[in-house]
């Protein structure tokens, strides 16, 4: 496995290593930071003593190929930094992925861990398994005992109360819900955007995600809107609910716990979940356990994992997660002149779809069918209706004949078999429109943003035909079949004469030789 980030040179502590307690018994690897100041103060003092490892430049560079393709040195050292309660989480949470994602993820970045599973597995059942289901951390992985859980419910609700699971799960306090939910990070597909053109270089763009940021489970859990309830509803001028997770999150020097907000009538609408069942597992740790949030249709950044408190509060969250990121800007703005207030704020999940097989720069021997697969999406309570894929660049298009079922909030899978006449490279593209008649922007450059999210455009992949229903093609592969030749890699050169010398002469005989006669 080479390494992503070699450059980074070994953490060394700067005088005595600092001591932040475990917040609370049971808990490991959960520092408060929201509710103390003065302590994250103290926490940014000793990070800005360091010279951090930089953000490997990758962008206008080819990505490594390796697996992980990052490591998050830097990352790993602002835990190392930040003393005994926080050193060993790069280690834990390494060990979980381990433990509880499948063997043959694509590691996007080590740490925080950011991974997606194989494409084609991703599309072969509707529901992801837990094993494959995408991971985008921003910190650490907290572990947390589940008969020392509680989630405080605080703020601008009229009796704000502390519950334990036992509670939550109580069904004569909260009837239970269970839906089939899409989560899609809206870094999905970022790999395009970068490979075209480079962005923001700050943290997140340390997750150059391909189609595998997106998955779909059955949660389980109770309605937010019922626990709200259940502490007497909300108080005059509170409009949003905010969530804190347990994890330490480092951006720009200072420290944070991973916080986000939604608005009420997401809430109110019974579609925010306190989840503590993933595909009727316990949560998995790396996935939030003991308690998340999941919020349908939204983008995945509002999914809180390992919540422990919801806040009722009056506008939306001034968290740096909520307020500095997932911000969706106009191609023109840039890090010439880019502010947090000309971006708008991503929630609602738009269209969008992705060819998950055949691979791009696939070589395809067919006989005028080529089979694709892949997923279609659309969120704020919108689902794909139709889905088409086109082999030459967006021409013509063909509609998929099947797709999975229909959900409010979860994608569809979807396959055809399209009719290839043509050989040589193609451009095979999809597009997907949703029950309001939302389509995919065209290409990349439509829709590109300086941090690089929701690439929604049309995915488009390059594909080699090789078209055996073609006289000339099914004797050129019948002829190297006969000598246990491969026609692939194309690459690679042909070791045979492409034409004996008697056929090359009778086909000119045919074409009236190579030149004029006069
Ligand atoms: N919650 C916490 N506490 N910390 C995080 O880093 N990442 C968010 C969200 N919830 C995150 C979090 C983002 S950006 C996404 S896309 C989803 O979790 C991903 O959920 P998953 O890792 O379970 O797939």
């Amino acid at each position: 496995m080479a390494p992503a980030e070699p450059q980074a040179p070994p953490f060394k502590q700067k005088g005595a290593a600092p001591h932040f307690a475990e917040e609370r018994k049971g808990w490991k690897g959960y520092i408060e930071w929201e509710k103390y100041p003065k302590k994250r103060k103290e926490a940014a003092d000793i990070l800005e003593q360091y010279d951090f490892p930089v953000p490997p430049e990758f962008q206008l560079a080819p990505l490594p190929d390796s697996n992980p393709l990052l490591t998050g040195e830097r990352f790993k050292q602002y835990h190392y930094a930040l003393g005994d309660t926080l050193k060993d989480i790069p280690d834990i949470s390494w060990k979980y992925v381990l433990e509880e994602k499948s063997p043959d993820m694509i590691h996007v970045l080590q740490f925080p861990y950011n991974g997606e599973p194989p494409r084609d597995r991703l599309v072969e059942n509707e529901i992801t398994t837990n094993q494959d289901h995408f991971v985008r951390n921003h910190g650490g992985i907290p572990e947390v005992d589940p008969s020392e859980y509680t989630l405080d419910i605080s703020g601008l609700v009229k009796n704000p109360k502390r519950l334990t699971l036992a509670d939550l799960q109580n069904e004569s306090l909260f009837p239970r819900q269970s839906n089939i939910a899409t989560l899609q990070c809206s870094g999905t597909r970022r790999i395009e955007q970068i490979r075209q053109y480079p962005g923001d270089g700050d943290e997140l763009i340390n997750a150059p995600w391909a189609e595998g940021a997106i998955g779909t489970a059955r949660w389980t859990g109770v309605s937010l809107k019922k626990v709200i309830k259940h502490c007497g509803g909300l108080k005059e001028g509170a409009d949003n609910l905010e969530f804190f997770g347990a994890d330490t999150y480092v951006k720009k020097g200072q420290v944070y716990n991973y916080v986000v907000s939604v608005p009420w009538r997401k809430v109110k609408a019974n579609e925010v979940l306190l989840a503590w069942e993933m595909n009727g597992e316990p949560l998995p740790k790396i996935h939030g356990f003991p308690l998340r949030t999941v919020v349908f249709g939204y983008i995945g950044a509002r999914s809180c994992k390992w919540l422990y408190e919801v806040r009722a509060i009056s506008g939306p969250s001034q968290a740096p997660v909520q307020k500095k990121e997932y911000l969706y800007y106009t191609p023109q703005v840039g890090k010439q002149n880019a502010m947090y207030s000309n971006g708008f704020s991503i929630q609602d999940m738009p269209v969008s779809s992705a060819i998950m097989s055949p691979v791009d720069k696939a070589q395809i021997v067919h006989d005028g069918h080529i089979k694709l697969r892949g997923w279609a999406y659309s969120g704020g309570g919108h689902w794909p209706v139709r889905v088409e894929v086109s082999s030459d660049g967006g021409s013509v298009w063909y509609e998929v004949p099947d797709m999975t079922t229909k959900y409010f909030h979860a994608w569809r899978l979807w396959e055809i078999d399209l009719p290839v006449d043509a050989e040589g490279w193609l451009e095979f593209c999809v597009r997907t429109w949703d029950n309001a008649l939302n389509t995919q922007p065209t290409f990349v450059r439509s829709a590109w943003n300086w941090d690089l999210h929701v690439t929604s455009s049309c995915h488009r992949i390059s594909i080699y035909s090789m078209n055996r229903s073609r006289p000339l093609t099914a004797r050129r592969l019948e002829l190297l079949e006969k000598k246990g030749m491969a026609i692939t890699p194309i690459t690679r050169p042909l070791e045979i004469d492409l034409e004996s010398d008697e056929e090359y002469a009778a086909n000119m005989e045919i074409q009236d030789g190579r030149d004029p006669k006069e």
